[in-house]
């Protein structure tokens, strides 16, 4: 019997959804994006309204909600204190050792929120000041992050896996000088030290004045007097007490930045701002995935990553949903914790990645079976494509066949879902689904021209999006060259893919060298760099290969000095090096030591010909080869 290509919604659920004739909505959001736009903008709280909706007079450089005022804060926890909500679980948090749990409704929600602003204003911080934030996945993560955003400050979270390199570059980038950490980290059992991280970190930083360390595993910690600062002190200090007023700020002010990393140079940071980010994200988020206030709705991402900015933190906050954070990892101690969290807490909506799925589907059924799944209604999907048989995993026994299972296409310049599904329409299984309403998606060859159906080629966004970032910061130029100045007035998202003849688009992966390791966006040039940092590498060239659990793995070419012979207990070093110069996530899974790259005549080094030499295929045309 063949698989089931395609799942009908059930009708009588259908029923149920907050947008049941799609059609009518995506024609109608497509004629008039703006105005579709206006009417999603309106249901949130703005101090000044807008005057204009999208103003793209000097675009790429889009603007939206023009004139307007507001603060994301006011909407993600502020109008929540004045009805029902107050009392409501806006977080719920369980520890790796699950004993340990949490919970702030809104209202103790917005206390923590008041406190942290209070010290992070005692401090000095105010409007467009850029703080970092490098925690674990614990609730001052939140705490932190909408602190900043109800002062005007800009917050830049560095993902709490990176390396002192990683994060040094990234503070000195964005000169902050305030940086928030933790004493530690759990990880499977043992304490990851951030703290001593950071200490390396920001030991030559030019801007760093001061540090506020949240206790987290409790281990002792070499602390500065001049410059750190535990947080439970600062607490303590009169300065912490007592409301704190959520500025207004334009629709157009910067709510943060995110490192993320492109296929040449030094990671960027994406720039995103208050007003179009919180529309775009607070639309998506209840279309996608119908949020209901009755919800406990988990998003599995880490705070580090854009999936954990916007539907862990600021899409469920601004739904005035429960959003449910754990600290640990999926397989520890058994692989079962997320199915026994799901049974506990009774999670209602369960959004992951896939390769978390395809990993905990090779402990088998019985670990789920053990569970009582019931009370999920709704999946999710993202990070990068999900192969037809996890989804039919996904769908069938985790969701018991009856949850629809949205995947979600997007990245962390678009800030929200780009090409998704609501659970009103057919689902295909591997399809990312149709662009959002009020986006247009195509699929063109090299020089633009669209392709018909069912024929790959690249991905372009048609339509700018309120949550779309603003720009590259400190870097407009690469912002215009990366993804504008290819083909002009549409959007180059760096993916390939494919539309059928129903209007569904199938994602195939990226056509740059940005290499998705276990969901993980990584570029092969910070690999390379980590590695041409140790004494024995000459070069490096760093690419993706087809990985059953990891959706890619990296494999590295390593040019050595002469001097040193290469073997296994070389490998192991430098693969160290690479975990500890950029990230643990960066450790590359094969390593060929070669005696020179392929280059063409230009100097480029020629990763398609190495990719073809790792999987033993054709080499193809090697006319432009150096020699
Ligand atoms: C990939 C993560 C297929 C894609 C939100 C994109 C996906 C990159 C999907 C962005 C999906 C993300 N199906 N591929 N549902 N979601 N991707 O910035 O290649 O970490 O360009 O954002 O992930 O990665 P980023």
């Amino acid at each position: 019997m063949s698989e089931k290509t395609m799942y009908e919604p059930d009708p009588g659920a259908v029923e149920t959804y907050r947008i049941r004739d799609w059609q009518t909505l995506e024609e109608q959001s497509r004629k008039d994006p703006q105005a579709y736009w206006a009417e999603q903008a309106a249901e949130l709280q703005w101090s000044k309204p807008w005057h204009t909706v999208l103003d793209d007079s000097d675009a790429p450089f889009h603007k939206w909600f023009v004139g307007g005022r507001t603060n994301i804060v006011t909407n993600c926890v502020d109008r929540h204190l004045e009805g029902p909500r107050k009392n409501k679980l806006a977080l719920i948090w369980v520890g790796e050792d699950i004993s340990k749990v949490r919970t702030f409704s809104y209202f103790a929600l917005n206390r923590e929120v008041e406190q942290f602003a209070n010290v992070l204003t005692a401090m000095g911080v105010g409007e467009g000041d850029v703080v970092t934030i490098y925690l674990p996945r614990i609730p001052e993560v939140v705490f932190a992050m909408l602190a900043c955003a109800k002062l005007g400050a800009v917050h830049s979270v560095i993902f709490a896996g990176y390396s002192a390199d990683a994060l040094s570059s990234r503070i000195a980038d964005s000169k902050s000088r305030i940086v928030i950490t933790a004493d530690g980290s759990w990880v499977n059992g043992s304490v990851f030290p951030l703290k001593d991280i950071v200490d390396e970190g920001v030991h030559f930083s030019a801007t760093v004045e001061n540090v506020i360390v949240v206790r987290n595993t409790g281990q002792d910690v070499a602390m500065d007097p001049e410059r750190d600062h535990w947080y439970h002190d600062l607490c303590a200090l009169p300065i912490a007490r007592g409301r704190c007023e959520t500025v207004q700020v334009d629709s157009e002010h910067p709510l943060y930045l995110l490192y993320t990393s492109g296929s040449t140079g030094s990671p960027k940071a994406i720039l995103h701002t208050h007003g179009g980010y919180m529309v775009g994200v607070h639309t998506s988020l209840k279309q996608t995935f119908d949020i209901r206030d009755e919800d406990r709705w988990w998003c599995t991402a880490d705070p580090g990553w854009v999936t954990g900015h916007s539907y862990l933190v600021y899409g469920p906050l601004l739904a005035g949903a429960t959003t449910f954070m754990y600290e640990g990892s999926p397989t520890y101690p058994h692989p079962d914790r997320w199915w026994q969290l799901i049974e506990h807490y009774g999670i209602t909506t369960f959004y992951t990645a896939p390769t978390a799925i395809r990993s905990l589907m090779r402990f088998g059924e019985a670990w789920p079976s053990r569970r009582d799944l019931s009370s999920l209604r709704l999946l999710g999907s993202v990070g990068e494509p999900i192969n037809p048989e996890a989804w039919r995993w996904f769908h069938q026994v985790i969701g018991g066949g009856r949850c629809p299972l949205m995947d979600t296409w997007w990245q962390t310049e678009t800030g929200m879902f780009q090409i998704t599904t609501v659970p009103s329409m057919p689902l295909k299984p591997g399809a990312a689904g149709r662009p959002v309403f009020g986006q247009e998606a195509e699929v063109v060859d090299e020089e633009g021209n669209p392709v018909p159906d069912g024929t790959e080629g690249l991905l372009l966004l048609k339509n700018p999006a309120p949550a779309m970032f603003r720009t590259l910061y400190n870097d407009e130029q690469r912002f215009i060259d990366t993804y504008w100045s290819r083909f002009p007035g549409r959007y180059l998202t760096g993916d390939a893919a494919k539309r059928d003849e129903d209007g569904y688009f199938w994602i195939i992966g990226r056509t740059d060298d940005v290499i998705k390791v276990s969901g993980h966006r990584l570029g092969n040039a910070e690999i390379e760099s980590a590695l041409v940092a140790h004494p024995e590498v000459v070069e490096a060239a760093a690419i993706g290969l087809p990985h059953d659990v990891k959706g890619s793995a990296i494999h590295v070419f390593v040019v050595l000095r002469t001097d040193r012979e290469p073997g296994k207990e070389l490998e192991e070093e430098l693969r160290d090096h690479v975990a500890k110069h950029l990230s643990p996530i960066a450790k590359p899974d094969g390593m060929e030591f070669v005696d020179k790259l392929p280059k063409t005549r230009s100097g480029k080094i020629m990763r398609r010909v190495l990719r073809a030499r790792a999987l033993g295929e054709d080499e193809g045309d090697l006319t432009t080869l150096e020699e």
